[in-house]
């Protein structure tokens, strides 16, 4: 039996963004179909990854889960809640934050670029595990131009200020004070204390690409759309 299977007004308030009662409402007034043919129970099972429901003649895609690319902005936390400052969920519209969608992985308060947010636990994950090695790409603006010695540091692994010894990492070096770096974990701070080892400062740092994709850059800072399948592999760092 298909793990997909939910009551019919579980699935259209899904589908179509309504509240569980606005979903009640459309089913008893004969505005949903199931297949072509409406019915008014709300209770009924229905599998929306194969029947096709409508409402008022409009079918829409249902999704088990959701994959967000956000443009994130400085001053939003990375996080679901958060007592003193805004979070990257205030972002988001009430039907993704009533998903329960999360940051999967991190970026600073003042950082910005790209965050993923799912509501895919599993996915989330491979995403964020250091032994899954996918390589996430930083842009930086330092104190002072970083030098050849810096690339080899970083290639050989740098040490922390707290003892950890870093995984190997990309440094490329870009005119006016900036530079690229490639992760394939992430520890707090990680960028910001690598170029402290190295008597360097971090004053802006964006996240440019995860695998093997990019930030959208018609996605202004605070905006964020959904990641379409195709892109999913590049996340996973599969050429497509
Ligand atoms: N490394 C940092 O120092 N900050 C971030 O936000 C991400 C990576």
């Amino acid at each position: 039996m298909s793990e997909d299977i939910q009551r019919l007004d579980k699935a259209v308030s899904s589908v179509f963004s309504l509240t569980r009662s606005e979903a009640k409402k459309a089913i008893r007034a004969g505005s949903v179909t199931v297949n072509g043919v409406a019915l008014r129970d709300g209770a009924l099972q229905v599998d929306p990854s194969k029947d096709v429901l409508a409402l008022n003649g409009k079918t829409a895609q249902w999704r088990k889960f959701v994959y967000i690319m956000m443009n994130k902005p400085a001053g939003y936390l990375s996080a679901t809640e958060d007592k003193a400052c805004a979070t990257v969920l205030d972002l988001l519209s009430p039907q993704d934050i009533k998903r329960g969608v999360f940051p999967a992985g991190r970026l600073d308060k003042d950082s910005e670029g790209f965050l993923l947010l799912t509501d895919d636990g599993n996915f989330a994950h491979e995403m964020i595990s250091p032994k899954k090695h996918v390589p996430k790409r930083y842009v930086v603006s330092l104190d002072h131009s970083a030098c050849d010695d810096d690339i080899a540091a970083f290639k050989s692994g740098i040490t922390l200020d707290d003892g950890y010894l870093c995984m190997s990492a990309g440094l490329e070096i870009l005119p006016d004070c900036r530079a690229a770096v490639t992760l394939v974990e992430g520890k707090f701070h990680q960028v910001k204390r690598m170029f402290e080892a190295r008597g360097n400062k971090v004053l802006y740092l964006k996240r440019v690409s995860i695998g093997n994709l990019q930030l959208d850059d018609s996605l202004a800072l605070g905006e964020s759309r959904y990641i379409t399948d195709e892109e999913l592999l590049l996340l996973k760092g599969e050429n497509v």
